[in-house]
């Protein structure tokens, strides 16, 4: 999810670069560089931390030059430190390249090349596809050529900008399922990975297609596609204003985020299935740890907390490992009993959470095996950890999470397959697990398709006094996420609690007018469920239900239906049915005039006790 910049004219290089990467810094924001031409030479200026880092720089040494590439980085393989920055040289010096993505086959790749002598300065994945290029350019052939034969023998995500000192006056980009964007000038041209950070200076642009090979010089640009042979292509007039642009089109991060959900997923399966449909993760536990493991105990907050509950039930029904899931701020005081064989996962967006790292904390002293799922590499939840498994979900910016509940389910439910797969757990299909893990990403691109519905819901909804959130088994544990978004970005007051809990207390709350929302993706619970909603609208509630696309039962009790594909696994249905609780929240919000990128009281990163 990082940010990609170029350009090549007449203006000061390093320092438009500088401005579009201003523009980018929501893609990423742990390190930054710049590469440009000088006196025949690349130089890079590189630095760990935010972009002012790197303006700083830029300010003292005030380079000057006519073609630059740049980089905002946000961190997947390595931490984010001046080494693993981007921009990167191959072995020799003669090309500097940035990349946006994941390159799978790294190591085997970097084991290949330090055999031959190859020395890496990095830990990134980035470094070793400067070296593959690198290789190939050594033999003669113009860059463009060299870039093409070169991406053969990488395998993943990227989206690359290369530039060489032996062909000045060029820049090379191509891209595979990460985004590349041409911004076509009169005598310059630009590259990024985002629309945003073209637009203050065109509008004219060129989407870059997967395989594509882009050649800009200050005066040209040349499509190539995958077997170097030039193709025509039509530029686009883009009509957004800049403050939209940057949330790509939508008018708040937080409905950006809810679409980035089905890459997201892609993005955290990305290199952890391999060719056999075996799961493998990087720099895990041993195999022997992982069978020796006799209890789990999630630890985290609000929607990680909620991820975990969810990790919970995998944990429990697939593989019968005893899991329990606490709240940071009261494992911490709790004096919890905490078994030597067991393992503490802590799960946080941001890495950061006073109150989980407390936690973790104690584990370390009672010397408890802990994992982290975290999104932000280097943060300090990351680098605490024994081991961390990162979510990959790119930055998320809006306070209500929305996409890292999603990558953080996803990374447990791959969690739990691979120790089905280590521990050989009896009955469990992991094969049929991969699967659905692959389907997804494209069962989550249907549900957004729901928002037209989800949308005409909004004004009911906004209009009720109070929201109940219903479900049972996985569903139970997803109304709770869709209660916490509803509440902290519409401030609607809402009452979730398993379905079967409602007669025991909170049916009381039930009166004409009041909304229900009731997870029914379960076949195995729903007809109980269907008699907690008539008990609701037996009593005046208006219900929403949401259910699986082969059900046709709660059309029967509900006043609306919204359905999400039948999945094999409960679990993931369930899951799907967190999208359109997250839309309705938003459009909620939207109705009711809030703030919804940044609710009252709240903050992104609770650093605090
Ligand atoms: O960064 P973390 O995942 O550790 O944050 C935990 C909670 O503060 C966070 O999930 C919070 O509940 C969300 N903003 C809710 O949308």
């Amino acid at each position: 999810m990082c940010g990609i910049a170029g350009y090549i004219g007449p203006r000061n290089a390093v320092r438009t670069v500088f401005e579009q990467l201003k523009l980018l810094e929501y893609r990423g924001y742990d390190s930054a560089g710049i590469a440009y031409l000088a006196n025949g030479e690349i130089r890079i200026l590189k630095r760990a931390g935010k972009l002012s880092a790197l303006g700083k720089a830029v300010e003292e040494e005030m380079p000057e030059a006519s073609q630059a590439i740049a980089h905002s980085r946000w961190a997947t393989h390595g931490g984010p430190t001046d080494e693993n920055a981007h921009p990167h040289y191959d072995q020799y010096q003669q090309i500097a390249i940035i990349h946006n993505g994941i390159i799978e086959n790294y190591l085997e790749l970097k084991d290949r090349l330090a055999a031959e002598g190859h020395v890496f300065r990095s830990e990134t994945d980035t470094e070793v596809a400067a070296h593959v290029i690198g290789r190939e350019y050594e033999d003669g052939l113009p860059l463009e050529e060299a870039v093409s034969r070169a991406v053969h023998k990488l395998r993943g995500a990227y989206a690359f900008v290369v530039v060489s000192k032996r062909e000045p006056g060029k820049i090379v980009a191509t891209r595979n399922a990460s985004p590349l964007i041409v911004g076509l000038g009169e005598g310059e041209q630009f590259l990024a990975s985002d629309i945003p950070a073209l637009l203050p200076f065109t509008r004219k642009v060129v989407v870059v297609k997967e395989g594509q090979v882009a050649v800009l010089t200050r005066d040209a640009v040349r499509i190539l596609d995958s077997t170097g042979r030039e193709t025509e292509f039509e530029p686009m007039e883009v009509q957004w204003d800049v403050a939209a642009a940057e949330r790509g089109g939508y008018e708040h991060f937080m409905l950006k985020e809810i679409h980035e959900q089905p890459e997201v997923i892609r993005q955290c399966l990305l290199g952890r299935i391999d060719e056999a449909g075996r799961i493998r993760f990087e720099n895990i536990f041993s195999d022997y740890v992982w069978t020796e493991i006799d209890r789990i105990n999630i630890v985290a907050c609000g929607t990680a907390y909620h991820a975990g509950l969810l990790g919970k039930h995998l944990f429990e029904s697939l593989l019968r490992l005893p899991t329990d899931v606490f709240f940071s701020s009261e494992f911490r005081y709790g004096d919890p009993v905490l078994s030597e064989k067991s393992l503490a996962i802590f799960i946080s967006q941001s890495g950061e959470t006073a109150d989980s790292l407390a936690a973790l904390k104690l584990c370390q002293q009672r010397r408890i095996r802990t994992l982290g799922v975290v999104n932000v590499m280097g943060s300090s939840i990351a680098r605490e950890c024994d081991r961390t498994i990162l979510t990959q979900a790119g930055p998320e910016i809006s306070v209500a999470s929305t996409k890292a509940y999603m990558a953080q389910s996803v990374v447990l439910a791959l969690l739990a397959f691979y120790l089905a797969q280590v521990r050989e757990a009896p009955g469990v299909r992991v094969g049929e697990g991969v699967e659905e893990l692959r389907r997804m990403a494209d069962a989550a691109k249907r549900v957004l398709e729901l928002e037209p519905q989800v949308r005409e819901l909004a004004e009911p909804v906004a209009r009720s006094p109070l929201v109940f959130f219903i479900g049972r088994a996985a569903d139970a544990h997803v109304a709770l996420e869709g209660a916490l978004k509803l509440k902290e970005v519409a401030y609607i007051p809402t009452q979730e609690s398993p379905a079967g809990e409602m007669k025991h207390g909170p049916l009381a709350l039930v009166e004409r007018g009041v909304v229900a929302i009731a997870g029914a993706t379960d076949a195995h619970v729903r007809e109980k469920t269907l008699s907690n909603m008539m008990e609701i609208k037996a009593r005046g509630g208006r219900l929403i239900a949401i259910t699986t696309e082969d059900d046709w039962s709660c059309e029967q009790v509900a006043d609306h239906v919204l359905k999400v594909p039948k999945m094999r696994f409960d679990f993931f249905s369930a899951l799907l049915s967190v999208i359109p609780m997250q839309l309705l929240a938003y459009h909620v919000a939207r109705e009711r005039g809030c703030e919804i990128d940044q609710p009252r009281n709240l903050a992104k990163s609770v650093t605090v006790e």
